[in-house]
C-alpha cells in the first residue's frame, strides 16, 4: 500500500487572517455604513443609503445568531450567559439605530441621520471593547 500522506499539502492557518463567520456579518454592516459617504454625492441618495440600510440591519440579524470567540470560551455559568446577553442587547441597540436610519433616510432627514451615526458609532466601541478580541 503506497502511503499518500506526505503529499497531501495543508495549508497553514493563519488564524489572524482567516475571516470567522460573525467577522464576515460585521463586514457587511462596515461596508453599507462606509457606503453612505459615497452615496451622500449621488442623485438616489436617499432610497441607495435606505436600502444599504437594510443590508445592515439584515447582517446584524444574523450576527445576533453568532457568539463571539471572547464569550465561546468562556466557562459555562452566568458570567457566560450574562455575557451572552449582553452582546444581544447591543446589537439589538445596532440594529434599532439601522432601522431608525432607515426611517431617517426616507424621510430625507439629514440631522436625525447625524445623530444616529453618532449612537451606532457608540454602541459599537462599547461593542468592540467588552467583545472583540484583542
Ligand atoms: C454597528 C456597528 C458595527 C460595525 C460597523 C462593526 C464593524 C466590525 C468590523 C469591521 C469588524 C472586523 C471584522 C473582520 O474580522 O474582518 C468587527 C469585528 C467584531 N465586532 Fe463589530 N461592528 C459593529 C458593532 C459591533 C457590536 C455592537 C458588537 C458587540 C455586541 C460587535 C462585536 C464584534 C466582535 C466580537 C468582532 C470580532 C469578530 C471576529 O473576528 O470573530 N461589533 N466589527
Amino acid at each position: 500500500m503506497v502511503l499518500l500522506a506526505g503529499t497531501v499539502a495543508v495549508a497553514p492557518v493563519d488564524a489572524a487572517e482567516e475571516e470567522s463567520p460573525l467577522g464576515r456579518q460585521m463586514d457587511e454592516i462596515s461596508k453599507a455604513l462606509k457606503s453612505l459617504r459615497k452615496l451622500a454625492k449621488s442623485e438616489e441618495r436617499w432610497t441607495a443609503s435606505a436600502e444599504q440600510m437594510r443590508n445592515a440591519q439584515a447582517a446584524c440579524i444574523k450576527a445576533m445568531a453568532l457568539v463571539p470567540d471572547r464569550v465561546e470560551k468562556m466557562p459555562a455559568g452566568t458570567g457566560k450567559a450574562k455575557a451572552v446577553a449582553d452582546y444581544k442587547r447591543l446589537l439589538g441597540l445596532s440594529l434599532a439605530a439601522l432601522c431608525e436610519l432607515e426611517v431617517a433616510f426616507l424621510e430625507e432627514d439629514e440631522k436625525k441621520v447625524d445623530g444616529l451615526l453618532d449612537e451606532v458609532k457608540n454602541v459599537k466601541k462599547e461593542g468592540h471593547e467588552k467583545f472583540e478580541d484583542e
